[in-house]
């Protein structure tokens, strides 16, 4: 049995300067510090504007935190004439370990389809980054097909042309769930992550698909982030809004000393 080590992500999406951001990793690492938070059982990222990416690795370099950090997206080529677009190569030379790729708002208002998806996926390793692959169904999706066939196929687009023995993340974000205080169960979450197991399981094997951390996202807070975690097949959870308030975070990383009824 592989041990995965959970991840605790926090997606800012567009919010935090600069300044703003280092001011919150700072009060994040004193809040964990007095809680004696145990960084070795939890793996921390932060996922900050691209304007503040070089903040953030400055202050987590020179005060040595156990946090990861990473972008909130790509492009898909390496260089050249793309106009606003950011290479992995250049995340890579600041010290990002993670990217996030195909986030379902990158994929409504940039229009950003499977394919789109896949050759960020492509991109982000080539360039050492581990991509975390997002996946989930609208409420059309959900009504229509249920909910693990278009995750799956989502996903199904990206292993079609991943490499063999490849490290990703898996966050499977219901559409519906993001932003809507309206979380999926725990049991939901579970169905649809075990789902995604199984699909890199058929095409990259049961190895793979052991190592692979898939993460649920979607209204995860404080109170519900212990049940999530509980679920076998649940191995983390990618944060949007509670993940700006330092003191919530800081008590979602918590989440193995929480108690459930
Ligand atoms: P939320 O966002 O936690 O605010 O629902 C999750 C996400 O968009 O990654």
């Amino acid at each position: 049995m592989v041990d995965r080590r959970p991840l605790i992500a926090g997606n800012w999406k567009m919010n935090f300067d600069h300044l703003r951001s280092i001011a919150f990793v700072q009060k994040l690492a004193w809040t964990l510090k007095d809680a004696k938070h145990s960084a070795a059982s939890v793996e921390v990222a932060v996922f900050p504007p691209f304007t503040d990416i070089r903040s953030v690795q400055t202050v987590i370099e020179s005060d040595r935190l156990e946090f990861a950090f990473g972008a909130q997206d790509l492009s898909p080529f390496d260089s050249g004439a793309h106009t606003g677009d950011i290479s992995g190569e250049f995340l890579a030379k600041l010290g990002c370990r993670f990217v996030i790729v195909g986030h379902s708002e990158r994929r409504q208002n940039h229009h950003e389809d499977d394919s789109v998806v896949s050759a960020k996926t492509l991109a982000a390793l080539k360039h050492g980054l581990i991509p975390i692959v997002c996946v989930g169904e609208t409420n059309e999706d959900l009504e229509k097909f249920g909910s693990s066939a278009v995750p799956v196929s989502q996903l199904r687009a990206v292993l079609d042309v991943l490499p063999k023995d490849s490290e990703i993340v898996v966050a499977y974000e219901p559409v519906w769930a993001i932003g809507s205080g309206q979380a999926a169960t725990p049991l939901q979450a579970q169905e649809v992550c075990a789902a995604l197991r199984a699909a890199i399981a058929e095409t990259h094997g049961a190895d793979l698909a052991a190592a692979t951390r898939v993460l649920y996202g979607g209204s995860v807070k404080s109170t519900n982030v212990a049940s999530f975690l509980r679920e076998p097949d649940v191995d983390g959870a990618l944060v949007g809004g509670a993940s700006i308030d330092v003191d919530e975070f800081a008590k979602i990383v918590q989440f193995p000393k929480h108690v459930i009824a």
